[in-house]
């Protein structure tokens, strides 16, 4: 039975992580070894939350509840020695997860599932490094974790599947939606919707069309609620380039090699939302979408 997760690293998903949790009565410790990250996360969950009273869907009260099940730590040993199960949502570096998942396997009760939000990295190498390849496994949030419904759970080469069976249900008590896909490269999510964002960004690379064409065409043609290109600023156009190339590695196909437009955009810093510009340029405090003058004709 699973009563305290731990949560590792308290950045972007890692507090949306620990919000849904501690929205559903489970014991959260919040772990990063950043204290400021621990503190603007509790801030994050705490704005996340007014949001959702203002608009009726929990109550104060609720929060308070939720709040108070939180605790934090900046000690991995301490955050994680009482844990029915560690999900791992640290910086997306391979050698770092691995670091990670080896001090998880010496820390962590025998017993815990360890799984990792990871976006690409093999789930099979992960559970490698730890004497419990049976109880790892993908836990694959989506962004904004209290929003979104889907939970991709990954098997990995050697997961077992009670452990499965145990993460599927969990994400359905916490009123998410799992789907249980196998450990290749990219899983499904980004095996899918990277080449199409790839593609995007080719067809403006190749004078197809304009950015706001591209974007618009698959907003209304295909009723998708944000156009690639904009998705891509989103997500970070640094983490599209690094999972095409998993991709590519991983499949060794050269269908997956990412557009020289992405590659350029990268190394010019050009990162999307979180730099201020990708394919278009972002202003705090405002919704507006405006095109790059980069890419205005
Ligand atoms: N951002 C997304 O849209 C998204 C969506 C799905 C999955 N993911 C995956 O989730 C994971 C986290 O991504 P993010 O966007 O939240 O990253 P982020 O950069 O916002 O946060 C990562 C956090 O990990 C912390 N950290 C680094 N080393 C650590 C360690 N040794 N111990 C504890 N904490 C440590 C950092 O201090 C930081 O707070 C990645 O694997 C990413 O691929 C991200």
């Amino acid at each position: 039975m699973i009563r305290t997760v731990a949560v590792v690293g308290a950045g972007t998903m890692g507090n949306g992580i620990a919000h849904v949790f501690a929205q559903n009565n489970f014991e959260v410790n919040l772990v990063d070894v950043n204290a400021m990250q621990i503190g603007k996360a509790l801030q994050t969950i705490a704005k996340n939350f007014d949001r959702q009273i203002s608009k009726g869907a929990v109550r104060e009260e609720q929060k308070k509840e939720a709040l108070a099940n939180i605790s934090t730590f900046t000690g991995l040993r301490e955050g994680v020695q009482d844990a029915d199960l560690v999900i791992e949502a640290a910086t997306e570096n391979t050698a770092l997860k691995l670091k990670i998942f080896r001090e998880l396997d010496d820390s962590a009760p025998g017993s815990a599932i360890l799984a990792s939000n990871t976006s690409s990295i093999s789930i099979t190498k992960i559970a490698s490094v730890t004497r419990r390849a049976e109880k790892v496994v993908g836990m694959h949030f989506m962004n904004p974790v209290p929003v979104m419904k889907l939970v991709e759970v990954i098997n990995g080469f050697a997961t077992d599947p009670s452990v499965t069976h145990t993460v599927v249900e969990l994400s359905k008590l916490l009123g998410k939606v799992p789907c249980v896909v196998n450990d290749y490269p990219g899983f499904i999510a980004n095996k899918i919707l990277m080449p199409m964002i790839n593609e995007a960004i080719s067809s403006l690379y190749e004078g197809i069309a304009g950015v706001e064409e591209i974007d618009t065409i698959m907003k209304l043609g295909m009723a998708h609620p944000m156009g690639p290109l904009q998705l891509a600023d989103f997500i970070g156009l640094d983490v599209c380039l690094s999972i095409l190339n998993v991709l590519r590695e991983g499949f060794g196909n050269p269908k997956y090699a990412p557009c020289p437009l992405l590659v350029n955009m990268v190394t010019a810093g050009r990162l999307g939302v979180k730099t201020g510009e990708g394919f278009y340029t972002y202003t705090p405090g405002s919704k507006e979408l405006v095109v790059s003058g980069r890419f205005l004709k």
